[in-house]
């Protein structure tokens, strides 16, 4: 049999399980090639390293001990699609690069661990006949085709915990609290936190808020005598119905106008000013993608790397691997690249929020 030869690579924002993902991929490989059968060429910072052939051969020990560790032992970098195919200042055809390193590398196969701009140049890649598998990562898990990804269940604990930790001290001084949660343009981060962290209103981007309604459900509360203070879950992606009916360009630019980010600064204010009650806000940030992965982020990341090890054995390639229900599998690259999933108007577990009385704040 000839020796494989593979490269990795992680690119976009890290995550807990890059790592417990690339010990399953090389495991599997191995154990079920043999490991004089099989080598594994390291690309540091993501495509940014295939583009400029930072690689290197890695030892077999070199995967040992790695399960438990955060972020990636190969780097990462964000090189976004859309600057792909685009000739800059330095004159680099960036397509032509990667193909170049494939094949100096003298690759059979490239993993690509990985988001949603990830997934876009690991299809273009494969469109130009390059021999592509892409295991999806993201705490965000926001990646069509499959149920989850790693590194989301990581960030759903660790936004719980501060959610958690938010509602004592909201509770000690009857203050409104509102938590920033990220998921960059997707709720689920916010919507699994929420339910798990029981706050009392749950902002998602794919339902923008009204701002009305969303303080009559604060002053319900305070109103019921059930609580003077309420925790506020709110997504980084979040909208007003006033923005969502605006062109992205258009709202980009009021939001520069009044200094913001994002929209939980200006409902701090405005929820300070409507309920006289002290509102604060909390932004953990990238404190939800660090540290190690979850004992469910590790199995997951594992069963995804052993099947892309699966993968590569029987030369599958242009595909992701995914979780579809119960079951491991894998859709096309091109499909897993196609869009972005978003929370559906009727997800199980926004249902549950519904259900038990959460506010949407609409
Ligand atoms: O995609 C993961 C993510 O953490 C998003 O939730 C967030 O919007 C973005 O990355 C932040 O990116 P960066 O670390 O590049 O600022």
């Amino acid at each position: 049999m000839a020796k494989r030869r593979i490269g990795i690579l992680t690119g976009g924002g890290d995550c807990p399980g890059l790592n417990a993902a690339i010990r399953g991929v090389v495991k599997a490989c191995y154990n079920l090639l043999g490991e004089d059968n099989v080598e594994f060429v390291g690309i540091a910072e993501g495509y940014y390293g295939l583009i400029n052939n930072d690689t290197r051969e890695m030892k077999p020990r070199e995967f040992s001990g790695i399960l438990t560790l955060g972020g990636t032992i190969l780097g990462s970098k964000r090189t976004p699609f859309k600057m792909m195919k685009v000739i800059e200042a330095d004159d680099v055809d960036k397509v032509a690069q990667m193909k170049k390193t494939y094949r100096d590398n003298r690759l059979d196969c490239l993993l690509t661990l990985g988001g949603n701009g990830t997934h876009k140049t690991a299809n273009l890649l494969s469109e130009q006949g390059l021999n592509v598998i892409g295991l999806p990562k993201t705490i965000d898990n926001d990646i069509w085709g499959t149920s989850v990804t790693f590194g989301f269940h990581t960030a759903v604990d660790i936004a719980t915990d501060v959610l958690d930790r938010i509602h004592t001290t909201a509770h000690s001084h009857s203050r409104i609290m509102l938590v920033e949660i990220m998921g960059n343009k997707t709720g689920w981060l916010t919507l699994y936190a929420g339910v798990a962290g029981g706050a009392d209103v749950i902002i998602l981007p794919e339902i923008p808020y009204d701002f009305d309604k969303l303080i009559e459900s604060v002053n319900r509360r305070i109103d019921d005598g059930k609580s003077s203070f309420s925790v506020i879950a709110i997504a980084e992606g979040a909208l007003s119905v006033e923005e969502a009916a605006l062109k992205k360009k258009e709202r980009a630019k009021r939001r520069a106008e009044e200094g913001i980010t994002t929209a939980t600064p200006r409902l701090v204010k405005q929820i300070q000013a409507a309920t006289g009650f002290e509102t604060r806000a909390v932004v953990p940030g990238h404190m939800l993608r660090g540290g190690s992965p979850s004992a469910y982020d590790r199995v997951l990341a594992t069963k995804f790397g052993a099947r892309a090890a699966n993968l590569i054995i029987k030369e599958k390639y242009g595909y992701s691997v995914a979780l579809v229900g119960e079951v491991i599998t894998e859709n096309p690259l091109a499909d897993a690249a196609s869009q972005t999933k978003f929370v559906p108007e009727d997800d199980k577990v926004l249902k549950t929020a519904r259900d038990i009385g959460v506010s949407l704040g609409v």
